[in-house]
This record gives C-alpha cells, sequence and structure tokens, in this order.
C-alpha cells in the first residue's frame, strides 16, 4: 500500500504556508553532514517537488524520483532546465534501476510512509553501489515528548517498544534500535547519526529567532552519538559487500542505460517517447527528462 500524494498541495500546506523554516534549515543541516558533498550520480528516493535538490550541487547526476507525478512535475519547473536532472515516477518498492549505478542515496521524509520497510531498503540497497552512501531520515517514536506523555498517560502506546506504530493510516514512526537492525539486515553499515528538530516545539517557534533555534539544533545534533531523543534522526549508512562487478557498473552505465523494467528488472530500449522491454512486453512513458514507472502503457 503507498501513501499516495498525487494532485496534492503538499508543497503550499505543508512548507510554504506553515511555519516549518526551521525544519527545513535544520534537515540541510544534517545532510550536509551525511552526504558526500560530490559524486556520480545521486538519487532521493520520495523527492516531493525537490525541495533539497540544491543539496546535490557536487554530483554529475542527479535523480529525483517520487510515486507522485505531480510533485515531480513541480520538482521539473524548478529543475528541469539543468541537463543533470531526471524526474523519475515511480514506486520505491519497485525500483525501475539496474543494480549498483547510485553512488549515493537519500530518503527524507518518506519511510514513515513505508508499511514494508524492509522490502523498501532491499531495492535501494540493491540501486547503490557498493560502499555508496544511503543518507535515511525517520521519525522517531522515542522521542523526548512521546517520553512525557507516555509518562504522564497522554499516550496509549510505549514509546519504548521496538515495533514501528502506526499513529495514522500510513504513517509510522519508528524505534532507533529497530531501524538500525532493519538497516543492518538490509546490507547497511550505519556510519553516523544525528538528531535533528529537538525544537520543533510551537511555542519555541514563536519566542526565538530563527537563527538562534537554527543554531541549537545544529550544536544539539551531534548528540546522537550518545542519545536519540529528538523526534527525527538522520542517518549516514554505507551499502555493504563487495560486489566489484557492481561497483564497475556505477560508473560504466550512462544515460538512460540505468534504467531497468521495474516489472521484471530486463533491460529496456528507447522506441520514440517510449523505452520497451522486449524481455516483459512493458512499455514505459519516457519523454525529455521526465521517466514514468508507475505503470506501462
Ligand atoms: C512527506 S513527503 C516528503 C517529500 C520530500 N522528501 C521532502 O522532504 O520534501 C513524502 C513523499 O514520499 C513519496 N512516497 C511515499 N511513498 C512512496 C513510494 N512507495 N514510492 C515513491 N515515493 C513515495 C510521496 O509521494 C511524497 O512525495
Amino acid at each position: 500500500m503507498i501513501c499516495d500524494y498525487e494532485g496534492s498541495d503538499y508543497r503550499t500546506r505543508f512548507w510554504e504556508n506553515a511555519d516549518r523554516a526551521y525544519e527545513d534549515a535544520v534537515e540541510r543541516i544534517a545532510i550536509a553532514h551525511l552526504l558526500p558533498p560530490r559524486g556520480r550520480r545521486i538519487a532521493e528516493f520520495g523527492a516531493g517537488f525537490g525541495r533539497l535538490a540544491d543539496l546535490y550541487a557536487g554530483y554529475d547526476e542527479v535523480i529525483l524520483l517520487d510515486y507522485s507525478r505531480s510533485l515531480l512535475e513541480e520538482a521539473r519547473q524548478r529543475w528541469g532546465q539543468d541537463p543533470r536532472f531526471k524526474f523519475v515516477a515511480a514506486d520505491i518498492y519497485h525500483l525501475p534501476f539496474a543494480s549498483g549505478v547510485l553512488s549515493a542515496a537519500t530518503m527524507i521524509r518518506v519511510v514513515h510512509h513505508i508499511a514494508d520497510v524492509p522490502a523498501a531498503f532491499a531495492q535501494i540497497r540493491r540501486a547503490i553501489a557498493p560502499g555508496g552512501t544511503f543518507v535515511l531520515e525517520f521519525a522517531n517514536k522515542r522521542n523526548l515528548k512521546a517520553m512525557m506523555r507516555y509518562l504522564v498517560r497522554r499516550q496509549s502506546w510505549s514509546p519504548h517498544a521496538p515495533e514501528p506504530i502506526e499513529f495514522v493510516k500510513l504513517n509510522f514512526n519508528f524505534h532507533p534500535r529497530w531501524m538500525m537492525q532493519v538497516l543492518r539486515e538490509a546490507g547497511f553499515d550505519v556510519r553516523a547519526k544525528r538528531s535533528a528538530s529537538y525544537l520543533r516545539v510551537g511555542f519555541l517557534k514563536r519566542v526565538l529567532p530563527l537563527r538562534t533555534m537554527v543554531r541549537i539544533d545544529a550544536l544539539l545534533q551531534p548528540t546522537a552519538r550518545w542519545a536519540l531523543l529528538s523526534p527525527s534522526v538522520f542517518v549516514q549508512a554505507l551499502a555493504a559487500g563487495s560486489g566489484a562487478e557492481d561497483a564497475t557498473r556505477e560508473a560504466s552505465l550512462v544515460g538512460e542505460a540505468i534504467f531497468r523494467s521495474p516489472r521484471s528488472g530486463q533491460p529496456l530500449r528507447r522506441e520514440g517517447d517510449l523505452l520497451v522491454c522486449d524481455a516483459d512486453g512493458t512499455r514505459w512513458r519516457a519523454k525529455g527528462n521526465f521517466y514514468d514507472f508507475k505503470a506501462p502503457l
């Protein structure tokens, strides 16, 4: 099951017309600390309208992938003139990539919509070359506010229980220990963490200047080394494994050759505005820099 943002006003409702400059700023700081500044090819999974795409300025190729065509179209309006960008409508559970073609990947504010995290991580791990970096943000169920609410019995579920909590349909918060274990089982080696958004509290936003809030957050983020009690956690994980074949693939496949049919994983060939898979008979719309792997024609 997929949390469908097709046609949603996410950009204006959640970011532009809401008081979230603090969250946006501190997320950028966390990512800048965890993501290699330069690289060959990066993909953002669940990129939405491309809010964070400027952070990938040091990459030769940037792939923004999302299930929502309409949000991706917004991203394309903003970034589409830059020849480094590709916009890919696809489902994280069925990625349209050959294995090992990415040198880095990010997934920010997305895994809380993912019901089967191991399945999603398996797809992402396969797409990243061994040694490549995956920067993941997840919503932490064991955060200070949840712990206080549980203590005074204003919240029924325990923030200490390891399993994910689905507090609204297709909206999950995760225990850090559970998330680290699932990352490890998917073939990732967790190297660094940052705790973000400790000050995500309405009244603090009203009394403290944004710059002060962001500075305090930047100072608090490295405390993730000792305790993960913030509502938002950022993780740097490296794709483990020695697959020499995959490692060379990342460099050797160029342009559209990185794509595979999400149905069968088999190669595609260009035919006008389509990518066609002879092996499984599927045909996918691919016009300019916009690739649609949501559903075959
Ligand atoms: C809360 S938004 C975050 C967007 C962006 N990462 C940001 O931080 O601005 C969640 C995004 O995840 C996408 N998404 C959710 N499930 C997905 C899936 N299975 N495959 C691809 N994208 C998905 C949604 O379409 C939506 O754009």
